[in-house]
């Protein structure tokens, strides 16, 4: 099969645990991809013991090894999030939830760096500093779905981060990562050596959307340390693609990079008719990636193309067979339509077929 890696200008990647670092789950993996994004394993409560020690995970460890013996890169996913992550966090050594009064902020900050500077320290210590050839790491998803699914007057997701800090605590993220992971911990001469990104779900839908890009505003105009805007993209069968390729384009000429971090395109249900028409959609979401790479600016260019997964079986969302292989590791019309090679995929079959 033709790789998909040699079918696009920017690097494509695949979210994945320890149990595709080995056998043929690892050799489909190699042929097509050359990146990696942890699924699990790099999310805050995986950093810490039941004691709060802070440790790293050992499928951490294992993603850090494959991506270093396979010159793989890795892309980090997540430093904050509002989920995933443990409740004493937001406490006191008491156990008493932080309000927003001027000390509880200060604690609450405080975690922050110190769980950002740890995770960077820990994989320096052990790979060598970031932009060395050792180190596999090459961005991070710094937060995660801070946007609301209603609209606010900040647009702002309602969280423990936002209740303590408001939306300080997402350009604080942004430059305790830099600091770590671009400077205390990055190799002499290395420039940025680490993208900083923020990350979302549903911004192909407008209203998301334009809290999403009212808040990077807000980041660009404040300075804060952000190379790309993040799109999950997970999407249906019936999300049109014109709206993925409209969503890129609102977000171009800020002189960020853009990534799409956790594509999958469900079918419900799994029909053949249905998978077809999955194939068609790969198709032309990828012809759309390629398109808005080739037409943007070295600097504002796709980053990397994520999928969500390397099979079926394997997805969060299984049932509704939203990747590129199966369970089996074949490869389905996904595939063929992704590398864009047309005559893979079967006829479609119209509604009207059916
Ligand atoms: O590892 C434990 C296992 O020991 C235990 O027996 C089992 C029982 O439920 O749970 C296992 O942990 C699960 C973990 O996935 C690993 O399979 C968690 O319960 C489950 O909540 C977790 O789900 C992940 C989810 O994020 C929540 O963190 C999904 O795998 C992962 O695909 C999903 O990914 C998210 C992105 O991080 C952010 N964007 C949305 C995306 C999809 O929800």
């Amino acid at each position: 099969l033709t790789p998909l890696k040699d079918t696009t200008d920017f690097p494509v990647g695949v979210a994945i645990d320890q149990r595709e670092t080995s056998g043929a789950a690892s050799d489909l993996l190699r042929h097509h991809f050359d990146q990696i994004t942890p699924e699990n394993h790099m999310k805050v409560e995986a950093w810490y013991d039941d004691q709060q020690r802070f440790q790293r995970h050992p499928q951490a460890t294992a993603l850090l090894d494959y991506a270093a013996a396979n010159d793989l890169r890795l892309y980090g996913h997540v430093l904050l999030w509002h989920a995933q992550t443990p409740d004493w966090f937001f406490q006191d050594a008491s156990g008493r939830e932080l309000t927003d009064s001027e000390a509880d902020k200060q604690l609450l900050r405080d975690r922050l760096a110190t769980h950002i500077d740890d995770v960077a320290r820990s994989i320096a210590d052990d790979y060598g500093p970031f932009g060395s050839e050792t180190n596999p790491l090459v961005a991070w998803d710094v937060v995660n779905e801070v946007i609301s699914d209603q609209a606010t007057p900040d647009g702002l997701r309602t969280s423990r981060w936002h209740d303590v800090l408001g939306e300080e605590f997402i350009h604080l993220a942004f430059r305790l990562a830099d600091q770590a992971f671009n400077r205390d911990y990055a190799a002499p001469g290395s420039d940025r050596p680490v993208k900083l990104f923020i990350n979302d779900y549903n911004t192909e839908q407008d209203a998301k959307g334009t809290q999403y890009e009212a808040l990077v505003g807000r980041m660009v105009a404040a300075g804060t340390p952000l190379d790309g805007v993040g799109h999950q993209f997970h999407v249906s069968i019936n999300t049109p693609v014109s709206a993925l390729a409209s969503t890129l384009d609102r977000f171009a000429g800020l002189g960020l990079m853009q990534a799409v971090t956790e594509l999958d395109v469900t079918v419900n249900p799994a029909t053949a008719a249905n998978l077809a028409r999955q194939g068609y959609y790969y198709r032309d979401a990828f012809e759309v990636f390629r398109g808005y790479h080739a037409g943007a600016p070295a600097s504002e260019g796709l980053y990397s193309v994520t999928v969500w997964g390397l099979t079926d079986a394997r997805s969060w969302r299984s049932e509704q067979a939203p990747l590129l292989f199966a369970g089996d590791l074949s490869a389905k019309s996904a595939f063929f339509g992704a590398i864009g090679q047309d005559d893979g995929l079967p006829p479609l079959v119209t509604t009207a077929d059916v």
